[in-house]
């Protein structure tokens, strides 16, 4: 099959487009003939990309082949696997410690995988796995959000901040978001009440009585964000784990998690697309033999949502 793949470890220059070996579905696992893929920023650096165990340790794994996150259909099932089924249209999220989708055929844990939403074509399935569910398990799993609160999304534009603003949007809360300026609208749009412009302003002297700060952004954005919470609030990262004792020292909690393949999550969300209640965002849509241009350019910044990669028609 044709795959990307990385015989070494480091960032984007290490990615070759080349044959690899077609996996085989194992026992609970199916075989999933790829129609689109697409690319978290950061992925490159995190241990369990490089290695056989999530948390990092033991032997590389090398050559890796990366983006664990797809849509397609099920073209073969190991044993014991009762459900998908060869024909499926499938998407879902690769556990990080094995091979990832940038490639024509992926082999997923049955169990994770759900069906696609039915509404929109496998590119933008594709577009919807990692940053939902991580929206989706920030919001409701880590936070609790409920209807009456008030969430602060930082980095509202971008991958998972555009899934979070619409599904706290849709959840009943008051939203406030942060993003580039050239991106207010779009994210008021996306159904944030209120917008910051992060390079023009302050957020906390425009932002207060804070429930839930999702944070996309980590750095100073995430220290500055204590003071918006009210007590008892909680402020959830992706990037980074917040300080436990500064999350003490001002009533909150602080969370850090990793996002967890589930397929429940993945049904439900499917669900809000096909109801018009969730709207994937794609930035742009690649071929795979350009997949190292598109982490070169998740590297700069300055994009709306996802990048996609376009396996197979
Ligand atoms: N722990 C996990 O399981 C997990 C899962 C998914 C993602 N992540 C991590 O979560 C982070 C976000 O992922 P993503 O896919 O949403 O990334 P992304 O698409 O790059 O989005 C980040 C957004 O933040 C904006 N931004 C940059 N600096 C900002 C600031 N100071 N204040 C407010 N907004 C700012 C960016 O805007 P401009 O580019 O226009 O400046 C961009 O729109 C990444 O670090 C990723 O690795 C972790």
């Amino acid at each position: 099959m044709h795959a990307v793949r990385a015989h070494t470890r480091g960032g984007p220059e290490r990615l070759t487009y080349e044959e690899a070996p077609r996996p085989e579905a194992g026992p609970g696992e199916v075989l999933v003939a790829v129609k689109a893929t697409s690319l978290t920023p950061h992925e490159l650096t995190w241990p369990s990309t490089w290695t056989h165990r999530s948390d990092g340790t033991g032997p590389d794994r090398t050559p890796i082949i990366p983006a664990h996150e797809f849509s397609g259909v099920v073209v073969a099932c190991g044993s014991g696997v009762r459900g998908p089924a060869e024909g499926d249209a499938v998407y879902g999220i690769v556990p990080f410690d094995r091979d990832g989708a940038a490639a024509e055929y992926v082999t997923v844990p049955a169990d994770v995988v759900a069906p696609k939403p039915e509404t929109v074509d496998h590119d933008h399935a594709a577009a919807v796995p990692i940053a939902a569910v991580s929206a989706w398990q920030a919001l409701l799993d880590h936070a609790d959000l409920q209807a009456d609160q008030h969430v602060l999304v930082h980095g509202g534009a971008g991958g998972v901040g555009a899934y979070a603003v619409q599904l706290a949007a849709s959840l009943g809360a008051e939203v406030s978001a942060t993003a580039a300026g050239k991106d207010l609208d779009f994210v008021r749009d996306l159904g944030a009440d209120q917008v910051v412009d992060y390079r023009q302003d302050r957020f906390e002297e425009h932002v207060r009585d804070v429930d839930v700060v999702v944070d996309l952004v980590g750095g100073s954005t995430q220290s500055r964000s204590w003071s918006v919470l009210k007590p008892g609030g909680v402020l959830v990262s992706l990037p980074a784990p917040p300080d436990q004792q500064e999350a003490a020292r001002h009533g909150v909690r602080g969370v850090y998690f990793v996002v967890q393949p589930d397929r429940e999550s993945l049904r439900s969300i499917a669900d809000l697309v096909d109801h018009g209640h969730l709207t994937p965002v794609l930035d742009r849509v690649l071929p795979l033999r350009e997949t190292r241009a598109g982490y070169e350019a998740l590297e700069q910044g300055g994009r709306r949502g996802k990048i996609v990669i376009h396996v197979a028609d």
